[in-house]
Order: C-alpha cells, then sequence, then structure tokens
C-alpha cells in the first residue's frame, strides 16, 4: 500500500529547502525544515515568511493560508527531530559524501516505512539509495527554482524504488498541485541533462571572449526569447551546483563535451558562486546586478 504522507522533513534550509518547505506547509503538510547551521534555518524561514508575503500581497495566496502555513513549519538543527515524519527530502549541498552522511544518519532515526528523497540535481538515485538502509523507499523527488514558482517535479526512480514509493510520490507532488515528469535515472535527469550544458557553453562563450557577461545574456535573452540570461540563470542557480552538475556529467557520461569550463571553475573557488553569496557572473552588492567581467 502506498503510504499516506501528513509530515514531510526537509533537510537543507537554503534555497531549495526552503522553497520545498513553503509549498509543503501551504499544502497542508506538517513540516520539519531542518540544516547543520542555524542561521540557515534562520535565514530560511525568514525567506519563507518573505515569500509568502508576496503571494499575499498578490492574491495568490491568503492571509489565512499564510498564518496556517507558517505554523505547520517546525524548525531543526539535528536529524533526531526528523524521526516522525513520513517523507523526508534532503536538499542539502549537491556532493555525494554530504548527502550519503546525511542519510546514514537519518536512516537511524527514522520509522521502517518511512519514505526518503532526494532533490539532487545530477546524482544517481540507484547510488544513493544503495547508500542507505531502504533503497525501495528511496526515491528522487527534484524540484525547480524558485520551487514555489516553478510548476514542474521530476521524478526518478532508482533501479530498487518499488511501485508504492513511486506511487505516494506521485500522490504527494500532485498534492503540491505541481506537475511531474518521470525521468530514467542517467546523471542530471532531464532538465539538467539539456540545461546544464547550454549554461556551460554560455560560460566557454565569455572564457573565449565571444561575447561580454552582458552581450551573451542580452543575445539569448531577445535572440532565442529566454526569459533570463543563461549567466543570470547560473548565478540563480548557484555556481557550486552548476559546476556539480557538470562534474556529474562528465563523470558519468564519460563524454568530452560535458567538460566543466575553467572559467565556471575558477568562479567557484573564488567563492564567487552567484546570487547566494552576492557575487559570480555579476555583483549583486549595489542597487543592481553590476556584470564582473
Ligand atoms: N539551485 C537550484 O537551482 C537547484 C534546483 C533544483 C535542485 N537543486 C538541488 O537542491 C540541493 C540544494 O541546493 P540549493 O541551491 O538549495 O543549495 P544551497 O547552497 O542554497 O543550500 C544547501 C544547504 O545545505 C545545507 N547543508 C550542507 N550540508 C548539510 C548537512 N550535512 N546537514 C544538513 N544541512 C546541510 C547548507 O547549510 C545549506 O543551507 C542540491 O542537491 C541541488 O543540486 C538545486
Amino acid at each position: 500500500m502506498p503510504l499516506e504522507i501528513k509530515k514531510v522533513g526537509v533537510i537543507g534550509a537554503g534555497q531549495m529547502g526552503n522553497g520545498i518547505a513553503h509549498v509543503c506547509a501551504l499544502a497542508g503538510f506538517d513540516v520539519v525544515l531542518s540544516d547543520q547551521d542555524p542561521d540557515r534555518v534562520r535565514s530560511g524561514l525568514a525567506t519563507i515568511n518573505g515569500n509568502m508575503a508576496k503571494q499575499v500581497s498578490k492574491g495568490t495566496v491568503s492571509e489565512d493560508d499564510r498564518q496556517g502555513a507558517l505554523k505547520r513549519i517546525a524548525t531543526a538543527t539535528a536529524v533526531d527531530e526528523l524521526a516522525d515524519c513520513d517523507l523526508v527530502i534532503e536538499s542539502a549541498t549537491e556532493r555525494e559524501e554530504v548527502k550519503k552522511k546525511i542519510f546514514a544518519g537519518v536512516c537511524q532515526v527514522l520509522r521502517p516505512d518511512a519514505l526518503l528523497a532526494s532533490n539532487t540535481s545530477s546524482i544517481s538515485i540507484t547510488r544513493l539509495g544503495a547508500s542507505t538502509d531502504r533503497p525501495e523507499r528511496f526515491i528522487g523527488i527534484h524540484f525547480m527554482n524558485p520551487v514555489p514558482l516553478m510548476e514542474l517535479v521530476e521524478l526518478v526512480r532508482g533501479i530498487a524504488t518499488d511501485d508504492d514509493t513511486f506511487e505516494s510520490a506521485k500522490v504527494f507532488v500532485t498534492k503540491l498541485h505541481k506537475t511531474y515528469a518521470v525521468a530514467e535515472d542517467f546523471p542530471a535527469f532531464i532538465v539538467n541533462r539539456i540545461l546544464l550544458p547550454m549554461i556551460n557553453e554560455a560560460i566557454y562563450t565569455l572564457y573565449e571572449g565571444v561575447g561580454s557577461v552582458d552581450a551573451i545574456d542580452r543575445a539569448m535573452k531577445l535572440g532565442a526569447n529566454h526569459p533570463m540570461g543563461p549567466l543570470q540563470l547560473a548565478d540563480f542557480i548557484g555556481l557550486d551546483t552548476c559546476l556539480a552538475i557538470m562534474q556529474v556529467l562528465h563523470e558519468g557520461l564519460a563524454d568530452s563535451k560535458y567538460r566543466p569550463c575553467p572559467l565556471l571553475v575558477k568562479y567557484v573557488e573564488a567563492g564567487w558562486l552567484g546570487r547566494k553569496t552576492q557575487r559570480g557572473f555579476y555583483d549583486y552588492r549595489g542597487e543592481k546586478p553590476v556584470p564582473t567581467r
């Protein structure tokens, strides 16, 4: 029987984790938002509060619903507090060893029938699931950024994911008023398999001097009708996450066409990770974003 999900734990309160907690709480689930860093929990909750206030001012969410949703979100800095969750969604940094360590800890406290999911952008669900005590109840639930606004969720079954888990995940995503696309478990799934090589190519275009940051983004917005330029999008995703996804594609598919651009590596090494650190291909510290090259 598919498990009925009532309480959802989210591990990682960064830009994706707080968005996932936001939509789960608005959909009526009890939520525990957790992070190893108490500051990230606090700022995650503040972001949810602010984003819900925007939804109220736009008229897409009522004030009562906002109040109700905020009351349903508890916060935590230790996995013990996720013990009674029916579903835990890991949304921590895109590094396999970080995720595996989190799963080792959380599996010790979860009920045996509880479901475990990863919001990974690229890492093998089969491999992550195999590192847990419940590969049959492990699944990829890949949200898009920003979570409250983006309709799509990719559902990714590992080789061992059972039918009940898959059905529970479908029902869960539907209750969030989102639409799912099923992706097979290959590096970066569907959206990022297509999107990230395009972003990486935009960075090569900058690296080789074909165009400036401004020219590349303007060209793709006005010439290809993209809602935001690829470098702006890279900053929005986070350059560390972009690099991690390219590395998974490069290693997983063993094809040189996925080689991460050295300029992307350099930005990450500088700690210029995009919007989340105030600097990436643009500098966000002033009134409006200024290209950094
Ligand atoms: N950024 C995007 O556009 C996007 C889109 C879809 C999926 N994702 C995926 O979502 C996940 C999170 O990405 P993000 O953009 O929110 O990153 P982020 O850097 O904003 O947040 C990551 C959070 O994980 C926390 N964390 C790290 N190690 C932890 C641990 N051991 N225990 C608990 N918390 C820990 C960090 O403190 C941080 O708050 C990644 O797997 C990423 O690939 C990102």
